[in-house]
């Protein structure tokens, strides 16, 4: 809830100040700059000042009360062999650390009231609190030390106003981890993985096509289908039976899933399967669920039909996010993980197909979305995303950047990043696969013993283009070209990180399966156990360079590369590892 309007009285007060000090503002706290961006996001464009008395509505996130004890906590549950080893947290639990301290509340209230606003409301339910408020561009300029300007986002004429940077008092740096939409850009245009998809079935260009498989039919090196993927990664056809195992499919940016073109696509390609098999839809942020031929977007078929046409049984639901989000500049990416959050019983596996460059989102806003995730990790839900389709240069193509760009969330520690592969015997990595370093997120221990040979292997090549002590990904890889789907009553053939994602989602949703029916908790946070079992994975040691930024990028190599990770899942190794019997 925003609170109300500030008095128009204070507002002229602030208009009558005629300059900003850079060190202090007028109550004279000393002030520091709390979030800069260097750059506005591309397709935004400057429009000049906004009139002072136009009202923002402004969310100051603050600190949790003891993050670093959510994140032990986080690990105690999810690393095999701990002795709380899958016992995931309730949601009040999670809040014993995500919430506010009293004292952080007392003093940035008091800090507002210094600049007579006192109606902001304090807002508990979701997992970090907030301060909400209105206030006028003039008093919101005073309170940051900032100045805000409207932008113009030229592919939807959307207009916002942002600023470059903000500043808070000096003494308020342990209570505010971020203050939004100040810096954050509402990217309308988030990126689908998808790169690209066809009508026309190809064969892959100069790729050992005729190499067989011993499993794998011959038509799999050309298109991919659900058989193709249950017979490389040994996944079984038979039906979950766990009606409380469920995976969530986010769907945003108005792409939605139809429930004609899933049952043509199992008619076609899953003729075992009951054809009604079908998702429920549940709709947040005045999100909608339109069908049609017109309205099929190829991102949201393509998640729904490699989820329920993959992971046999499993209670899929699709997540529509309408537009009106309130989490900012992250079009419902915090949303939909609240939403989940804030459930009973959380689906135990989301999948999502969605990404930015790293540094679209400042880092105070990357740390928090990623917090959420601990949060929701916590609670026992795997959260699976595409890396990303642009290489070394992000999540989508960039030949002119200059350093490489790591992917958003493939950087956050708490995710599970899926790269992709091509061909099948053997598999290989591709070049769009998304792989790298993140700039904002250090290496977590976790991935250190796999992360470190690499890096020793690389030795000074890419010096200074990436920072070698982040975190690394993707974490695993799965297939990515011409993955057959329907969509508005067409097949079509999809490349993108975006099908990586919902096979291994899949994957983990059968095992959740089993689990449950053993009367054991799911998997949760993958990663401490995916490195963990490394023999879980076929490596993938040859293949394109995920090249981009000018360079021909990162090589798949023997043991983790950041183009592959890991390596390819097999679904029978999954099972031994988690000790459940592999033969049915
Ligand atoms: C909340 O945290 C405190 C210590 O930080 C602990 O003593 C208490 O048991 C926790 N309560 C819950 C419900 O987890
Ligand atoms: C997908 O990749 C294959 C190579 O495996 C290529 O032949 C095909 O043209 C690509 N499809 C699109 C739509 O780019
Ligand atoms: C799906 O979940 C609903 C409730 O969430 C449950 O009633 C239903 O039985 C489940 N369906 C299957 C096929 O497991
Ligand atoms: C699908 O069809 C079968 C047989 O016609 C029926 O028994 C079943 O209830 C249907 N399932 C759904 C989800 O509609
Ligand atoms: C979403 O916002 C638009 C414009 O502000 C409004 O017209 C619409 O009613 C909202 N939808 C919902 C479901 O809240
Ligand atoms: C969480 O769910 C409860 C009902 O279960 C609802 O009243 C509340 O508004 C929800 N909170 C959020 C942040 O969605
Ligand atoms: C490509 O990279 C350059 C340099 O980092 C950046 O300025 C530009 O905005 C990027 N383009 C996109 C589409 O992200
Ligand atoms: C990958 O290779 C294909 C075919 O050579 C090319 O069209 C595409 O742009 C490349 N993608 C990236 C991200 O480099
Ligand atoms: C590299 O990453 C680490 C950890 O995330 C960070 O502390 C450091 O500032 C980064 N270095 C550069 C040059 O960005
Ligand atoms: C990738 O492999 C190619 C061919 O072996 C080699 O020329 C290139 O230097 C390698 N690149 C890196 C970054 O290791």
């Amino acid at each position: 809830m925003m609170g109300l309007p500030l008095l128009i009285a204070i507002s002229c007060l602030f208009s009558l100040t005629p300059f900003v000090n850079a060190l202090s503002n007028s109550v004279g706290r000393p002030m520091v700059v709390h979030e800069s961006r260097r750059d506005i996001p591309p397709q935004y464009s400057h429009e000049g000042s906004p009139h002072p008395e136009t009202l923002v509505s402004l969310r100051i996130g603050l600190t949790s009360s003891n993050r670093d004890g959510l994140e032990k906590a986080l690990f105690d549950v999810s690393v095999p062999g701990s002795p709380s080893y899958g016992k995931h947290l309730s949601m009040e639990e999670i809040k014993n650390y995500t919430s506010a301290s009293p004292q952080s509340v007392t003093a940035v209230t008091e800090w507002l009231a210094e600049y007579g606003i006192s109606d902001a409301q304090l807002e508990t339910i979701k997992v970090h609190d907030y301060l909400t408020f209105s206030a006028p561009v003039s008093a919101a300029n005073h309170l940051f030390d900032t100045e805000f300007h409207s932008f113009v986002h030229a592919p939807t004429g959307k207009r916002a106003i942002r600023t470059s940077q903000y500043s808070i008092p000096e003494d308020l740096r342990s209570h505010i981890s971020i203050v939004y939409p100040t810096t954050s850009f509402d990217l309308s245009a988030p990126r689908g993985l998808s790169v690209s998809y066809s009508n026309v079935k190809r064969a892959a260009d100069g790729e050992p096509l005729e190499v067989e498989s011993p499993k794998v039919d011959p038509s799999c090196a050309n298109t991919i289908t659900p058989q193709c993927l249950q017979d490389l990664y040994d996944i079984p056809k038979t039906p979950a039976s766990q009606p409380s195992n469920r995976i969530a499919v986010p769907g945003l940016i108005e792409y939605w899933a139809q429930y004609a073109d899933l049952q043509a696509f199992l008619e076609r390609l899953r003729p075992d399967m009951p054809p009604n098999t079908t998702f429920s839809v549940e709709t947040i942020d005045g999100g909608t669920n339109p069908q049609g031929p017109d309205k099929a977007g190829y991102e949201a078929n393509l998640d729904i039909q490699y989820t329920v046409g993959l992971a046999t049984g499993v209670n899929t639901t699709f997540i529509s996010v309408g537009p009106n989000n309130t989490d900012g500049a992250a079009i419902g990416f915090l949303d939909v993980v609240e939403y989940l959050y804030n459930m009973t019983d959380p689906p135990q596996v989301m999948s999502m197909s969605y990404g930015y460059e790293e540094w679209w989102l400042t880092p105070s806003l990357a740390r928090h979305i990623c917090d959420v995730y601990m949060a929701l990790g916590a609670r026992g839900t795997s959260l699976v995303f595409g890396s990303g389709d642009g290489g070394v240069s992000g999540a989508e193509r960039n030949d002119t950047c200059t350093e490489f760009l790591p992917a958003f969330p493939g950087g956050c520690p708490y995710i599970t990043s899926v790269g992709g592969t091509y061909s099948i015997n053997p598999e290989l990595s591709t070049n769009f696969s998304s792989g790298g370093f993140s700039g904002y997120f250090p290496r977590p221990s976790y991935q250190e013993q796999a992360v470190a040979p690499f890096l020793e292997n690389l030795g000074d090549t890419y010096k200074g283009l990436y920072n070698a002590s982040g975190r690394g990904f993707p974490d695993i890889a799965a297939q990515s070209h011409n993955v057959e789907i329907i969509t508005g009553g067409e097949t079509v053939y999809i490349n993108g990180t975006s099908c990586s994602g919902p096979i291994f989602a899949s994957m983990v949703a059968l095992v959740n399966d089993r689990l449950i029916a053993a009367g054991r908790p799911p998997l949760g946070f993958l990663n401490p156990f995916l490195y963990k079992n490394t023999q879980i994975f076929t490596d993938i040691t040859d293949g394109l360079p995920n090249a981009g930024c000018g360079t021909g990028g990162f090589n798949a190599t023997v043991g983790w590369d950041p183009i592959t990770g890991l390596g390819t899942p097999n679904f029978r190794k999954m099972l031994e590892a988690v000790g459940l019997p592999s033969d049915n």
